[in-house]
């Protein structure tokens, strides 16, 4: 598989699943941008994949998503550098045990799983289109049994840590779609992606949760096999939803369209402020 000319971004790239993929992207031969909120932790890792991956062109960009300022000085940053995109990995995300607002007033996850990745997604559409079979992947899956409530998308009348992180990554998955429908036509393949469960620090606000979790999971480097095999995948993936290698029947609700156009309307409205 020969990645050379693709240009890449992950978010969360420091560790987990975001460090493993971008390690995997590099040793194909992709430029891959990695995002991370910290800078001597993102230095660290871009030297272990330089270490393990000699000579690959990987560039570490520091970015807090839960600020709206600091997503927007990024993408301001990332539009001087790049005149293209060819994969988005919209990766990174937090798991928090009590609700928590950020310094823009939003809830913690809602920002940094759900806002984020709908800013970059938007902001970031036009060097989308001039990549080369340009792909957005959302990472997750939530349950079949979750629904929205649109007047509570924040969480201020039931806080649930693992409810509300997948409820998240349920307006996620509405996002893709509704991104799929609106700008399919630009070439952009936008997908959601499960890439099974594997043993990780997501859960490390309640450190026994996170313990009984990973042991039923399985190692992140199969996580990030299943994501390059989905990415690289030949398939028609805009508007899909995947699990593991796999592609996972949409249930009717997530394809009712009314509920991506509200949800869209709202987190545009929320945006502007
Ligand atoms: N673990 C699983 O079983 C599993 C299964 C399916 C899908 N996923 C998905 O995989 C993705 C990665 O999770 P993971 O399990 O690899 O956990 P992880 O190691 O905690 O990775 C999350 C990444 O997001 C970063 N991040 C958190 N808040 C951020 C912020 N405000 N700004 C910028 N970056 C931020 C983290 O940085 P720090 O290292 O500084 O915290 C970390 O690099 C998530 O979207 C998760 O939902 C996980």
């Amino acid at each position: 598989m020969n990645l050379s000319g693709k240009t890449c971004l992950v978010t969360g790239a420091n560790s987990g699943l975001g460090f493993e993929i971008t390690k995997l992207l590099a040793t194909h031969g992709a430029e891959t941008v990695m995002l991370c909120i910290n800078e001597e932790v993102g230095e660290r890792a871009i030297l272990e994949i330089k270490r393990a991956v000699p000579g690959t062109a990987i560039e570490l960009m520091i970015c807090d998503l839960s600020s709206m300022d600091s997503i927007q000085s990024f993408i301001n940053a990332f539009l001087k550098r790049k005149t293209k995109l060819d994969i988005l990995f919209n990766n990174a995300a937090i798991m928090k045990k009590k609700r928590t607002v950020t310094e823009d007033g939003f809830e913690m996850m809602f920002q940094v799983n759900y806002l984020a990745p709908f800013i970059l997604m938007t902001s970031f559409r036009d060097i989308l289109k001039k990549g080369s079979s340009p792909q957005i992947l959302n990472n997750g899956r939530p349950s079949d049994r979750l629904r929205l409530d649109m007047d509570d998308l924040q969480f201020i009348k039931k806080y649930s840590m693992y409810h509300s992180f997948f409820k998240t990554k349920l307006c996620l998955l509405f996002t893709s779609l509704e991104y799929s429908r609106r700008y399919g036509n630009d070439g952009i393949s936008t997908f959601m992606a499960d890439p099974g469960p594997f043993k990780s620090n997501l859960v490390k606000e309640v450190p026994l949760a996170g313990w009984f979790k990973n042991l039923f999971s399985s190692t992140v480097d199969k996580a990030a096999e299943n994501i390059l095999y989905v990415l690289t995948s030949e398939i028609e993936k805009n508007g899909k939803v995947f699990k593991e290698k796999k592609e996972y029947p949409l249930i009717e609700y997530w394809k009712d369209k009314n509920v991506g156009e509200q949800l869209w309307s709202i987190t545009e409205s929320l945006i502007k402020g």
